[in-house]
Order: structure tokens, then C-alpha cells, then sequence
């Protein structure tokens, strides 16, 4: 085994001291001989907002940049780990800098790869130096990696994740609890699980980031995140769940990437995946991914997608493939052959749905509802009615066969128009997996 002091030192510029800051710091003072590669990893210099703030980790002894981009540009930094987050500002000038400056860098910022991950690519392989990832995609589970590297020899046709622990976390507490959306995020608020400005997770944007980067790697495409169709859970009612639990339903936050001859189609959007299905399983904070490819059939991993010690063991995997001198294209390819992000008009395709109305309590209702249905050439597959105690007028809910989306969407629109319906039908999809 090769002695300490033969191992060539490698100065790693950290940026961004928050979360997954502190805990690379602290797992890189717990282990002075990181990395497995064979050099040896160590805090050359660090930035954050401010100085003075106490941190869980002893700063006073490293060299301290005010400046993300100086520490970016610093001689005494030999990689460049960015840890501050946000698609652009001080993140992007900062890994900007690095790159041109001939740095590598590591990153675990899902808005900045999956909206500038092109251009950056780009830039990375003009100056032939690596730009990573891993932590960006659910924390400690190597998604990129497998996607990227170890799936490479297959054709993957579709990705599904459970990509935010936030949103997980809420779904699961509200049907466990039987309280409502808006009194599971106030709490989850207070515990610290979710953000004082919940929208990038609740409103499924932070699902979308990642499932862009996902799509990427696994179609050979560039990240085109403007593509991807976002809905969060904002929306979600506890009847909803608790209808669909009796249907044989879980509503989870999917977020998915499906390809056909036709081109790929990306979205995010609460989802009813089967009581039986691993990704309706996957209960709490947990991150969960179900991938199918052609010749290796289903494969499904789940575990932590956040935290500071999941998180700070991707970037520092990151690390050991720099010093390791691992090399390969960005994404799938090198990015100046990237093919464009062809997107399928979600309109086409067919799927399943689980449509909620809330009718007056009389004769003739669900005959009207279940007639326009029929016209449209929509066949219900399931049909549940249960009267709520207090509620003015019944929820009814039914399940579709699959069905063209523009198909379904007129159809409701129609019901909507009906006299005896009383609110806006709710319409959620059905898992295809
Ligand atoms: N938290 C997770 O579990 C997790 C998981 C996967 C990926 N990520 C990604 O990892 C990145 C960091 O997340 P985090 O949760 O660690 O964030 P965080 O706790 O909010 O920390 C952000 C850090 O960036 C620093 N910062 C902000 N503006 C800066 C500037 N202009 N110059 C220098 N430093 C600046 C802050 O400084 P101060 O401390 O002085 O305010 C803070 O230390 C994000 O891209 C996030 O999406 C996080």
C-alpha cells in the first residue's frame, strides 16, 4: 500500500459551506488519507456569504475567499467543488471561472446542470477538463454514475423517480396523519425538512432538475429543462388520497422520462402507482428510481436524496474519479454531438387517469357523467362513490382506461360544464409502470 506522504496532495477548493458544505468539510478532516484513488484530498480554501457565521466545522484555520470565482481562480485550488446552488449567479460565474481557468470541478447543483449542463459541457471538454455531478441527482444513491456510465450499454426507455424527499415526505405524512397539505408543510417547515420558500420542491421544479439531468444521460440528449411539464403537490387533497388508497393507489410526486420513435417527453406530476409498485412504497424522505431498458429489463434503487452525510459521500466520490484521472464525455456524449431534446406533445399520448368530480346528490348525475364520458370514447375502468360527512354535495371517483390525454381533457372540460357538478374536476394520471 502506497505511504501518505507519496500520495500527491490535491488542494480542493470548496465553495458553499451550508449543508453538504460542512459535511464534506467534516468527512474530509475525518479521513486526512481520502481519497481511495490514491491522492490525497485536502481543503486548500473555502467561500460562503459569510464569514462569521457559526458552522458545525472550524473554518479559522483555511484560507478564506470572499469571492467564489477567486477561489475558483486561486492557484492553491486544484478542484473546484461548488456547493452554493442556483442555476445562475454566483454558482455559474463561479464554476465558469474554474472551468476556464483549466480547473476541474465538482458540483452537486441540479438547477445549474440541468438549465446551463450544455453549455457548461461544453466549455468543460474545450478545456478537457472533468465537470461532475453525482450529488446532484438523489444525494447518495450513484444515479448518475449508473445511468451515465454503468447503463451505457443499454437502451433505456423510460426513468421514473421519487426525486424529491420534501414532497415524499409530506405525501407520506398526510395520509399517515390525515392532515391536510398546507398543515404537514407548516410542520415539516418548523422541523427544517423543508425550505421557509417550499416552491422549488413542493411546486416539483427541484423533481425536474434532476429527472432533465436523468433524461439527459440516459437518451444521449442536452439537459433542456424549458421542456420538461411541471406540476407539484400543492394541489393534492386528502380525499384524493385517501380515494385512490381505496382504489389500490398510493399519490406520489413522480417525476419521469420516456422515450419513443416520436422523440422523449419529461414531466413531473402527482401520480397513482400502485399499492404493490416499489415506488409506492418508498415511504418518508426516502428517493426511489425505477429505470427500464431494453436488454436489462427493471432495475429499482432507493435511499437518501438529501443530507449532508449522503450528499457530501456523492461529492466526495466526485473527488476520487478527479484524482483518479477518470475521464469521459460530460453526459452520454461529447457535447458538441449532443442530438437536440425532441419533445413528444403530451396531448398524444395515451395513459391511464383517475378523475375526481363533486356532483349534487340526485338521481340522473353519475348517468350524465358516465354518458359524456362515453361519448368522448373514455371507458371507465373503476368507479367509487363515498358521502362525505359535512361536505356539500358527493365526490365521485372513477379510473380510466387508457386514454389519448387531449381526449381526456376535453371530456372533463365538458363535465366540468355540467349543472350538477359543483367544483373543478380533479385529474391525476396513472403510473404507466
Ligand atoms: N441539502 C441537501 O441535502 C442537498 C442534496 C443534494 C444536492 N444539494 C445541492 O447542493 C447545493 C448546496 O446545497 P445546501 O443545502 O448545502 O445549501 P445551503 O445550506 O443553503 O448552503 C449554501 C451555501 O452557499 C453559500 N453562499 C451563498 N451565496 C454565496 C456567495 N455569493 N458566495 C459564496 N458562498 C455563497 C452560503 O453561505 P452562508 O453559509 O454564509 O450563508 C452557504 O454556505 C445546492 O445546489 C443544492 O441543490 C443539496
Amino acid at each position: 500500500m502506497m505511504d501518505l506522504e507519496d500520495r500527491k496532495p490535491w488542494g480542493v477548493g470548496v465553495a458553499g459551506l451550508g449543508t453538504v458544505g460542512a459535511g464534506l468539510l467534516s468527512f474530509l478532516d475525518g479521513n486526512p488519507a481520502f481519497a481511495p484513488a490514491g491522492g490525497l484530498a485536502y481543503v486548500s480554501g473555502v467561500s460562503a456569504r459569510s464569514r462569521s457565521r457559526p458552522r458545525p466545522f472550524d473554518i479559522s484555520g483555511l484560507p478564506w475567499f470572499d469571492d467564489p470565482v477567486a477561489l475558483a481562480q486561486a492557484d492553491s485550488t486544484e478542484i473546484f467543488v461548488e456547493l452554493i446552488g442556483g442555476s445562475d449567479g454566483p454558482a455559474k460565474a463561479a464554476v465558469e471561472a474554474a472551468l476556464k481557468a483549466g480547473k476541474p470541478v465538482v458540483t452537486a447543483n441540479k438547477a445549474l446542470i440541468a438549465e446551463h449542463g450544455a453549455e457548461l459541457a461544453a466549455l468543460a471538454e474545450e478545456m478537457d477538463v472533468p465537470l461532475l455531478f453525482e450529488a446532484a441527482v438523489m444525494g447518495g444513491v450513484p444515479a448518475v454514475k449508473m445511468v451515465r456510465e454503468a447503463l451505457v450499454g443499454d437502451e433505456i426507455h423510460s426513468i421514473s423517480g421519487i426525486l424529491n424527499g420534501t414532497c415524499n415526505y409530506i405525501l407520506t405524512e398526510m395520509e399517515a396523519t390525515g392532515r391536510s397539505f398546507a398543515d404537514v408543510l407548516s410542520e415539516a417547515q418548523r422541523l427544517g425538512y423543508a425550505e421557509a420558500d417550499p416552491t422549488m420542491d413542493v411546486g416539483g421544479f427541484d423533481a425536474a432538475h434532476k429527472i432533465t439531468i436523468l433524461a439527459a444521460l440516459a437518451f444521449g440528449c442536452a439537459p433542456t429543462f424549458g421542456a420538461a411539464e411541471i406540476e407539484g403537490i400543492e394541489q393534492v387533497e386528502l380525499l384524493d388520497i385517501r380515494m385512490a388508497k381505496d382504489l389500490g393507489y398510493r399519490i406520489k410526486l413522480v417525476a419521469s422520462a420516456e422515450r419513443s420513435m416520436h422523440g422523449a417527453l419529461v414531466r413531473v406530476h402527482p401520480t397513482l402507482a400502485p399499492l404493490d409498485h416499489p415506488l409506492a412504497r418508498a415511504g418518508g424522505a426516502l428517493n426511489a428510481l425505477f429505470i427500464e431498458g431494453e436488454r436489462i429489463g427493471r432495475i429499482f434503487v432507493q435511499g437518501p436524496g438529501a443530507g449532508a452525510g449522503p450528499t457530501a459521500a456523492a461529492v466526495a466520490a466526485d473527488i476520487a474519479d478527479v484524482i483518479a484521472g477518470a475521464r469521459r464525455p460530460v453526459f452520454q456524449a461529447p457535447a458538441d454531438t449532443l442530438a437536440p431534446f425532441d419533445p413528444i406533445d403530451p396531448s398524444k399520448m395515451l395513459g391511464r387517469a383517475y378523475l375526481r368530480f363533486l356532483v349534487r346528490d340526485e338521481p340522473g348525475v353519475i348517468a350524465a357523467v358516465s354518458e359524456t364520458l362515453a361519448e368522448a370514447g373514455v371507458s371507465i375502468e373503476s368507479f367509487l362513490q363515498k358521502p362525505t360527512e359535512g361536505a356539500q354535495g358527493v365526490p365521485i371517483v372513477l379510473t380510466t382506461h387508457a386514454v389519448a390525454e387531449s381526449v381526456l381533457t376535453a371530456a372533463v372540460e365538458r363535465i366540468a360544464g355540467l349543472p350538477a357538478v359543483l367544483d373543478r374536476p380533479r385529474l391525476l394520471r396513472i403510473a404507466r409502470i
